[in-house]
């Protein structure tokens, strides 16, 4: 499948190479799809990788993955264009400084982006639990970290699960688009852990059954 990948930051490079590994064509979105830094990005991944403004990577793809610091997301978004029946998944994190929530705990920036993006795309949300070091590998001495993902469409979200898989997480439906406001403070405890409580970006989360 064709995936555009809006930011080409950790977030966007780990999950473009993790994705061209898997067989997908990868479409970045980015400000600048000609600087040094993008091309050489592009050509670490490959033939399949190609770097254009955000709209036209859009365009282009089946699946949107939104790979922005929080405060560019709302015009990241609005710069898609037309994106009725795309799959976008929101990988951001709504932050403020000091890693306090920019967003109140009544909704979610996964909700706000759905609000901001325009008719038709199907928003869910994924990759934003996890750091971008785990989504390069997401293996703990043979098992696999949980990718947690809510939406409000089965379908977009099975596709989401395999886009999870591809890189080779355990996918988890965490319910709908609104549980959003429960995986985003997961991120936070994340980070929190990983980079201020010393335990370091080795780190993640697994959801246990018995
Ligand atoms: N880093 C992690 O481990 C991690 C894990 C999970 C979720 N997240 C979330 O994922 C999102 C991206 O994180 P990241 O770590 O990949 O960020 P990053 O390394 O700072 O990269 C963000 C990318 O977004 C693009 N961008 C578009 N508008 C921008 C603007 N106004 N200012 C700066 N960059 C802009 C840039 O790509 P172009 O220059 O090519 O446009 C930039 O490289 C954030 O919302 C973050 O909270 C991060």
């Amino acid at each position: 499948m064709t995936i555009a990948i809006i930011g080409t930051g950790s977030v966007g490079a780990a999950l473009g190479r993790g994705w061209a590994a898997a067989g997908h064509a990868i479409r970045f979105g980015s400000r600048h799809p000609q600087s040094d830094d993008v091309q050489a990005l592009v050509a670490s991944i490959g033939s399949q990788a190609a770097a254009t403004p955000p709209a036209e990577a859009a365009a282009a793809a089946e699946v949107v993955a939104l790979a922005v610091p929080w405060g560019a997301a709302q015009s990241a978004v609005e710069s898609l264009g037309a994106l009725s029946g795309t799959i976008l998944i929101d990988c951001t994190n709504p932050l403020a400084a000091g890693l306090q929530p920019a967003v109140g705990s009544d909704t979610s920036g996964a909700e706000q982006i759905a609000g901001w993006a325009p008719d038709g795309a199907r928003v869910v949300k994924a990759f934003n639990t996890t750091g971008a070091n785990n989504m390069a590998d997401p293996d703990y001495a043979g098992t696999p970290l949980s990718m947690f993902i809510c939406g409000d469409e089965a379908d977009a979200k099975s596709t989401v699960a395999r886009l999870a898989e591809d890189l080779g997480f355990e996918a988890v439906d965490a319910g709908p688009l609104d549980r959003a406001r429960l995986l985003e403070p997961m991120a936070r405890l994340w980070i929190h852990l990983a980079m201020t409580d010393g335990f370091g970006r080795e780190i993640g989360f697994k959801l246990l059954r018995r």
